[in-house]
Formats: C-alpha cells, structure tokens, sequence
C-alpha cells in the first residue's frame, strides 16, 4: 500500500513563556486529528510535542500537499490556539500567520515534512522533533546517517546501501534548490550543507532506487524566502533499517553534541540536547535547544508508537555533555560566537542604534574593507 506520512507542526502559545505547551491545548489538537481518524480522512494519528511546540503526525493515502490533511491540521491548531487564548497562554497562536486557510499550510506558519512510499513488509520510521533552533540543524546529522561511513557500517559493509544516497539542498535565500549525489558529489554537498545559515537539506533519497529517506520542514523557509528565512523549530522523517540506515544509526549523530543556531530569542549558538519527552522543556535561557525521537511502525499504515527513542541512558553523556558547552558558551553572554553575527539574528536593536549615533561616527582615513564573505579576491596567494 502506497502511504504518506505528513508531519505537520506549530507552536501556538506556550506555557510557561517559550518553554513548554499546555495539556489542554494538546487535548484539543488530538480531539481534530481523531475526528480526522474517524470520518476516514487519515489513516492514523499521533500528536508529539517539543518545547512549546505541537506536531501532528499522520498517515493517509492522498499524497503530499493534499489540501483536506492540510487544514484538517491547520483547524486543529486554530481551535488549540482558542483554548491557549482563554488561558491567555504565552504566544497564543503565534505560527499563524494568515487569517484564514488557504488550500496549503505551506508559507501560512506552520512546519510541513512529508514523504509518500510503498509501505515495506516491516516499516520503521523515526520523527525527529526539534525546539529553539532551526531546519539546518538537520545538516549535520543527516550528513552523518545518509554519507559518513564512520557514522553509519552499513553504506560500507551492506549491499543494499553501498550506492549512498543523494541529498536535495535548499538555498533557504533563493528558495532554489540542487540534487547532489553522494560519495560522488561528498565535497560538492558539504561546501553547501556547512553553510548552515543559508543551505539546508530538505530530502534524502537512496541512490540504487530513487527512494525517499528522508524528508525535512523547510518548505516555509523557501516560500518566505527574500522576506523571512528565520528559526523554525523544525521536524524531520526518517525511514529506518533494510536498505536505510539502522535505527542506532540513525540516532548516533545524536550521541555527539554538536552546536546549532537558535537558543534564547533564535540570536545565539547552542548545543542540541537529545532528550527524552518529558524532559523537552528548554528552560535555562530558553533552552538549551532540545530534540527528541518518536519512533513509529508502519502496519496497514497505523503508527504503532511513538517510542521515545532517546529514553535511553546510553545518551547522559551526551546530555551531561551538552549542559557543559552550554556553561561554556553562557561565559560569553551577549558576545559572539555566542550570541549570532547580527545577520542571523532574529531581534536586533542594531539599526536603531546605530541610527541615533550616525552624527558620531567620524572619518579616520582608513580605507573602507569589503564586507567578509563577499567572495571577491578573498583567495590569499
Ligand atoms: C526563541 C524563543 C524565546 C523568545 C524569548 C523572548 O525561539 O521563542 O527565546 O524569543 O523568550 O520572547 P518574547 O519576545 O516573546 O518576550
Ligand atoms: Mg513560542
Ligand atoms: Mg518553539
């Protein structure tokens, strides 16, 4: 049977501030995706939540950006937000942007990851589900399970994977985005996907078939390119295991923190905390940013799970490590490379500032330089 799996999420009000969301509010957003179960629209239904955010994980038979799946999520929301409203909530409502539906989430607020196959015999998929960071926070790890063969045995060691895969790379500024194949094209694809504030992966497909791997919420970022290419506590799809990376595979990335953009007020550096679900509430500076992983079976196309796949002390270290770099990085308060360069961040005074002290900004003959990263004779000889 061919099924699609549509993720569909938003943050609308959080309680308490940015840190978490509010039992109520999620009631109300599984009463609309069982509604959706019972009048036979979905296949399924399954509502997650990271941080202040609310996902709503589905499966059906009418592709992507079917418009019934679509705003049967986005009704859900907006009754969520009424709830948030009269618990006047923080933020209530915030992800959405329009005033009404429109045919597509897409570009409206809301994060969208969808992918369509044929289900396997046995089908277990991963949702990665993240708060205070952004889609290219998926670079590296998805780097790591679908390219690194210190990451992942089996692109080496199992013939049904060793052709790799190809990633598909939004330039989130154009909204233009380019297929490169791996290993042929590794080299190419990391000088984009290290680019984490200007490329992000959107998909991953395996190479021997054309088959989808994964699949990312960008899709936002590109229609809003050229006016708004913010943080967007992104989600993520994974298919796992014969064929596609194992499910320790897949996690492993995890097992080794790394730094990603967003944190408190989307303007710093902050590692990303695997956690399990009831520890995703980023408090401390509105963070550290936290990811978790529901893990799903695919039967028939109901979602067997979620199972909290980072409910596992295999990852304390990760965690205790995590708490570390952020110790390290709060040393540096409002300094960079902490706190983003002034382009990558979401609030700014800058402007203002610099407005009211134009009059005091004196000429001293030195020559003016080129902005860095303009790619004009930067090459030294
Ligand atoms: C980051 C985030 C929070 C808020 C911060 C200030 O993505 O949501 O860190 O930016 O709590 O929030 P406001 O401006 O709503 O007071
Ligand atoms: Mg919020
Ligand atoms: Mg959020």
């Amino acid at each position: 049977m061919k099924i699609t799996v549509s993720v569909i999420k938003a943050d609308i009000g959080g309680f308490v501030g940015h840190s978490s969301t509010h039992p109520e509010v999620v009631a109300k957003v599984k009463e609309y995706a069982e509604a959706g179960c019972e009048k036979g629209l979905l296949l399924d239904a399954s509502v997650i939540t990271c941080g202040d955010d609310i996902a709503i994980v589905m499966t059906h038979t009418k592709g992507k950006d079917n418009e019934e799946v679509h705003k049967l999520a986005w009704d859900a929301f907006v009754a969520g937000t009424e709830v948030a409203k009269k618990l006047k909530l923080y933020g209530a409502g915030q992800d959405l942007l329009a005033d009404a539906f429109s045919g597509n989430v897409k570009g409206m607020g809301p994060g969208v990851a969808e992918m369509e196959f044929e289900e396997r015999k046995s089908e277990p998929i991963i949702v990665f589900f993240a708060d205070k960071t952004s889609p290219s926070a998926w670079n590296l790890p998805l780097y790591e399970m679908f390219a690194d063969p210190m990451n992942t045995a089996g692109l080496v060691i199992d013939p049904s994977m060793h052709d790799g895969f190809s990633f598909e790379v939004m330039d989130v500024y154009s909204g233009k985005v380019v297929k490169l194949e791996t290993p042929r094209e590794l080299y190419d694809l990391l000088v984009f996907i290290g680019a984490t504030s200007r490329y992000v992966v959107r998909a991953v497909y395996r190479n021997r078939d054309g088959e989808i791997a994964a699949a990312a919420s960008t899709q936002k970022l590109s229609l809003m390119a050229g006016r708004y290419v913010g943080k967007d506590d992104p989600v993520l799809i994974v298919r796992a295991q014969s064929g596609f990376p194992a499910v320790g595979e897949v996690l492993e990335p995890f097992a080794r923190p790394w730094l990603v953009e967003g944190w408190m007020r989307g303007s710093h550096t902050g590692p990303l905390m695997p956690v399990s679900f009831k520890e995703a509430k980023p408090t401390r500076f509105d963070g550290p940013p936290r990811v978790i992983a529901a893990g799903y079976q695919i039967c028939e196309g109901k979602l067997i799970g979620p199972n909290d796949l980072f409910d596992d002390p295999a990852f304390d270290d990760a965690r205790n490590r995590c708490a570390i770099l952020a110790n390290q990085l709060r040393r540096q308060g409002i300094f960079e490379p902490h706190r983003l360069p002034p382009e990558e961040m979401e609030y700014t005074t800058l402007p203002k500032v610099l407005e009211k002290l134009k009059d005091r900004f004196v000429d001293v003959g030195e020559p003016e330089a080129k902005a860095p990263g303009s790619g004009e004779g930067e090459i030294a000889e």
